[in-house]
């Protein structure tokens, strides 16, 4: 059995905990900044380092004390090398390594995405997953639709060509005027609202599996916000700073863009699981959340269709330890010297 500390600090969650042999969690500490970041409308990088720096050491001890396992006991110390901010993913980075080398424990740099997927290996520990699922991973920063063939084995079929499917949530969610993120008060919103009312298009509906969600935030952007006149020397931006119209029914909008982000999400990734013959679909990442997607994902496939519990859609340590069992597990191990990767897109993981 292997017992590994995952941590994670790529964007606005300070997080540590341990797993048993990548599938059961001993222990799950989540800093969270939302509040800090709330005023901002959004995610402040400077912020979120300096708050990942005063939260690091007292989550790692907590999530180690949880577990009720010691250092001593690690089989591998894994973390969160990329993508996401730079400032934040060194916090992470230069803490994992500086236990590795008070302990002696081997370093594991993980893929953020990577994590993402392994959260579905956390939620139902006795389950076993067969090979080759489909995998749409949606969070505030990507969007991805992913064929996984074995552990480590990536094939990417598509992803969104402009925002992603969390961001696009965030950015419609200020426009209508409610706190971030705006993922999670969409969602709020929309079960009062009627989908039926606002026409937004469902963009990008071609062969591909790729998305496109800037044309829809542009949509809901002309429908509920008032015109201003340029101003000369200043850049309009009504996505940062929104008037929202005074006869626009925020309950309404919000479950008609909600009914047609949902919409592209559900139908490219049926189609694709059809298409590779997966076993069963897979979502992950925060927008995974969202029961609208969870509901007609299911209702449009013939397969199963698997999300993780809600503590695991939105960024964990756990799905980082988890994913470095299989790392672990296959010889992989990550040097001292091992810099962050802001940008890192997930491909195959050589596990010879
Ligand atoms: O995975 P995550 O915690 O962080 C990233 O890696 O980006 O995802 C955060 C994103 C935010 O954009 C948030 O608005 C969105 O997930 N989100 C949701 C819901 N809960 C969180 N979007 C739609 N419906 C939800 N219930
Ligand atoms: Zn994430």
């Amino acid at each position: 059995m292997t017992i590994i500390l995952g941590i994670e600090t790529s964007c606005d969650e300070t997080a540590a905990a341990v797993v048993m042999d990548g599938r059961v969690i001993a222990s799950n500490i989540v800093a969270s900044q939302i509040d800090l970041h709330a005023k901002y409308g959004g995610v402040f990088p400077e912020l979120a380092s300096r708050a990942h720096v005063e939260a690091i050491s007292g989550v790692v001890e907590q999530a180690v004390q949880d577990a009720g396992v010691g250092y001593d006991k690690l089989d591998a110390i894994a973390v969160t090398r990329g993508p996401g901010l730079v400032g934040s993913l060194l916090v992470g980075v230069n803490y994992a390594k500086g236990l590795a080398l008070a302990t002696g424990k081997p370093l594991l740099g993980i893929n953020h995405l990577e994590g993402h997927v392994y959260s579905l290996w956390l939620s139902e520990p006795q389950r076993e997953i067969r090979f080759p699922v489909l995998v749409l991973i949606v969070s505030g920063g990507h969007t991805e639709l992913l064929l996984m063939e074995d552990h480590g084995k990536y094939e990417r079929l598509g992803g969104t060509l402009d925002d992603a499917a969390g961001e696009a949530f965030d950015k419609v969610g200020r426009m209508l005027g409610l706190p971030f993120p705006g993922g999670p008060n969409i969602e709020r919103a929309a079960q009062m609202g009627n989908a039926a009312v606002y026409h937004f298009p469902r963009s990008k509906r071609d062969e591909s599996y790729d998305f496109s969600f800037s044309g829809l935030k542009t949509a809901v952007m002309r429908e509920v916000t008032v015109s201003q006149p340029n101003q000369p020397g200043k850049k309009r931006s009504p996505e940062k700073n929104p008037k929202l119209r005074s006869d626009v029914s925020v309950n309404d909008a919000a479950a008609s863009f909600q009914d047609a982000l949902v919409g592209a999400l559900v139908e490219k990734t049926v189609r694709a699981a059809k298409a590779y013959h997966a076993t069963e679909i897979l979502l992950a990442g925060g927008v995974s959340a969202n029961q609208m997607l969870r509901q007609r994902m299911r209702a449009e496939s013939e397969l199963p269709v698997r999300y993780p519990p809600l503590n695991l859609c939105t960024d964990n340590g756990a799905m980082i330890a988890a994913a470095g069992h299989y790392r672990y597990e296959a010889g992989l191990r990550s040097d001292l010297e091992m810099d962050v990767t802001p940008m890192w897109p997930l491909t195959s993981t050589s596990y010879e």
